[in-house]
């Protein structure tokens, strides 16, 4: 079901938002060559509680953690684990969901790891970008259909890559995955009309090579995660955002000038 939700929900979101976005804004001058990933996860796991705030992937279908933590080929969902060393020159992806007082925010971030090759900077460039040509199409009276067309159109038109299609993004709040899908890829004027009060999140997966992947299965956890299917670099962003009259207001930034033309007051 699609919930239209009120700006005093969007403000509740939003207070969400920003401790994820705290986390992330720490992250960056965490992460370097020689982190442990289970660190990441330790660090997610207390600032949000420490913000009283709940980490929303632990318990969620079984999973375990805070945070999923995906290395180079992994696409998503992978696990933190001690002992799993970054490396100078790696991408790593960091997944998040947050609640607070009952309401969700979602989003991922790509970091780089120490010096990292032109491919790769030029991967974080072009994802980076998929997700905000995506965020510019979430306005009242566009489809569903416009977001991905946008994001696909400029990931593999524009730049031949790999543009990711088993996952998607999604309708959020109550609960962290609501209706719609919104997937990051399709045809402009198709789908759902988009309407004033929808929160969903826009979460491009773009890989080096081909937008195939693969599960993996991990026993220890018995869960379920995703790599490239041609062992390429994978990246991601992703953002948790409101449909409003003045066009998409952002309710994870982490960079108030960046994204200055999406945090108006809600
Ligand atoms: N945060 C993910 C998303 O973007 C969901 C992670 S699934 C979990 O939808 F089980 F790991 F939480
Ligand atoms: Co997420
Ligand atoms: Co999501």
């Amino acid at each position: 079901m699609i919930t239209l939700k009120s700006s005093r929900e969007l403000e509740k979101m939003a207070e969400s938002g920003a401790v994820l976005a705290g986390v992330h804004k720490k992250l960056r001058n965490i992460i370097k060559p020689g982190l442990d990933t289970w660190d990441i996860e330790e660090f997610a796991n207390k600032y949000i509680t420490d913000h009283d705030a709940y980490p929303s992937e632990k318990g969620f279908e079984g999973y375990k953690y805070a945070t999923c933590v995906s290395v180079n080929d992994e696409v998503a969902h992978g696990i933190p684990r001690k002992g799993l060393i970054l490396k100078n020159g790696d991408i790593v992806k960091v997944d998040m969901t947050v609640n607070k007082d009952g309401f969700e925010s979602d989003s991922c971030w790509s970091y780089a790891v120490g010096e990292v090759s032109d491919e790769v900077k030029h991967l974080m460039h072009v994802t980076h970008h998929a997700l905000y040509f995506g965020i510019d199409q979430a306005v009242v009276g566009n489809r569903i259909g416009d977001i991905g067309a946008a994001i696909q159109h400029y990931v593999e038109d524009e730049n031949g890559m790999g543009d990711v299609r088993e996952l998607i993004g999604h309708g959020i709040q109550p609960t962290m995955h609501e209706a719609p899908n919104v997937p990051n890829y399709g045809e402009a004027g198709q789908g759902l009309r988009l309407r004033e009060g929808m929160t969903i999140t826009i979460e491009p997966m773009v890989n080096v090579g081909t937008w195939q992947i693969k599960d993996r299965y991990d026993k220890k956890d018995d869960w379920t995660y995703y790599v490239s299917a041609d062992g390429s670099l994978s990246c991601q962003y992703e953002h948790t955002l409101a449909i409003t009259k003045n066009g998409p207001r952002l309710l994870t930034s982490q960079d108030p000038e960046f994204d200055k033309k999406y945090l108006f007051d809600i």
